[in-house]
């Protein structure tokens, strides 16, 4: 028999698979089909002060291996969470985190401080991006001293465990799980949606009414267990991996390399009884590893050793010979199709371009090949100096 159970930042959960926010109802809806004590813990949907409607339909679409939404956090708001989920939350055999959302950074110490007091709570997940509030722009998930400041706020409010939601929407969010480090975070959660778009192309129509959304599901995996891979190097928190679980095989990718545990959202969609059958499934895979306790299993990947940073490539733009502008470019282009649209500039129609383009056989030709990995010189993982931490 597998041992399953997890300890993360204090939290004893007895396996490590959890509901993902926003994707599971508000409290404990889906308990008729996922018993509570099945998971190793349930995620509220974001909470925020003020009652949110949401964004305007649609707000989701179904798209290959996933989903797109912009719902925008809707949620009855604080006071209706503390009168009416919390009740039915109340004596849930499970592990209870409650993830919280805001405008401002003393949106989120209020909520903390708000719902500190209360026992049905064990952890606060804190929403730092959703992608779908103000278009994406709040800064908590994208800017390291923002999500320490946020993280300071609500530590500050509350004794509870408190694991920052951080974006895939950034260049390096190694820097970002620092910063929710650095402002006390007791662990991470990686990650949200990804920004996307899609296209109805018979409507001529975005298939959001906010245009771009959030993407989520199986597409994401890949992204997602590269953010988790380096927030588990940058820092020393326990990280949740979150993002396009869909099986046993896709949680033990996530708990091999480094995650604690992970969360399971849009697969849930299709098949909500998915969350009651992987705690089984993934001890059936142990079993078949012969690993006794999942604990032994985190962070067993074993990765090639990489040679320190060599210096910084020469700018591939010299900036000794600028070059051409976009109008002289276009200038010297002929085009037999059509007068310039714009003073000179002309307009290139599918004709001309298919005809002035060289064959893709022929440019895959001339185009000089890459090196293979082997010949390359190797680049060190940017977070190298937290990677061999004991972790708890
Ligand atoms: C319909 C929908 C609603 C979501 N609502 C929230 C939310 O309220 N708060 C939050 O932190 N994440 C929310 N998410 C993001 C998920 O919790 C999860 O991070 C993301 O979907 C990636 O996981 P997945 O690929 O398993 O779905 C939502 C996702 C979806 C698809």
């Amino acid at each position: 028999m597998v041992d399953l159970s997890v300890v993360l930042a204090g939290l004893r959960l007895r396996n490590p698979i959890l509901s993902a926010s926003g994707t599971f109802g508000h409290g404990l809806e889906m308990r008729h089909i996922v018993p509570v004590e099945a998971l190793g813990g349930w995620v509220s949907k974001t909470v925020t002060p003020r009652p949110r409607p949401g964004n305007p339909m649609p707000r989701i679409a179904e798209v290959s291996a996933g989903f797109l939404n912009s719902i925008g956090l809707e949620n009855r708001g604080i006071e209706s969470y503390l009168a009416t989920t919390l009740e039915e939350v109340a004596g849930a055999d499970s592990v209870i985190f409650t993830n919280i959302g805001g405008e401002g950074v003393d949106d989120f110490a209020r909520m903390a401080e708000r719902l500190g007091t209360r026992e049905e709570i064990d952890a606060f997940e804190v929403n730092l991006s959703c992608p779908n509030v103000d278009g994406g722009r709040l800064p908590f998930s994208t800017d390291p001293e923002v999500a320490a400041q946020v993280m300071r706020a609500v530590k500050g409010a509350t004794d509870k465990p408190v694991f920052a939601k951080l974006s895939p929407n950034v260049t390096r969010i190694g820097d970002i799980a620092q910063g929710a480090e650095a402002g006390g975070a007791d662990g991470l959660t990686a990650v949200n949606t990804a920004l996307g778009m899609g296209v109805d192309w018979r409507k001529r129509r975005p298939l959001l009414n906010t245009v771009v959304g959030g993407y989520s599901g199986a597409g994401l995996k890949p992204i997602a267990l590269r953010c988790a891979y380096e927030c588990v190097q940058a820092t020393e928190l326990p990280v949740i991996g979150c993002g396009g679980i869909t099986c046993a095989e896709d949680v033990l990718e996530f708990l091999c390399l480094g995650c604690h545990a992970v969360q399971v959202g849009t697969a849930s969609f299709s098949d909500p009884g998915l969350l009651a059958e992987l705690p089984r499934q993934v001890a059936a895979c142990l079993e078949e590893l012969g690993v006794a306790r999942v604990e032994d299993y985190r962070g067993s990947l074993e990765t090639p050793d990489l040679a320190p940073l060599g210096p910084a490539p020469e700018p591939c733009v010299s900036t000794a010979s600028p070059r051409p502008t976009c109008d002289a470019r276009w200038r010297s282009t002929s085009s037999t199709l059509g007068p310039p649209t714009s003073p000179g500039r002309q307009r290139w129609g599918l004709r001309s371009w298919t005809a002035a383009r060289p064959s893709t056989s022929s440019l895959r030709a001339a185009r000089p090949r890459a090196p293979g990995n082997a010949d390359r010189p190797q680049r060190a993982t940017p977070y190298a100096s937290g990677t061999g931490a004991t972790r708890s």
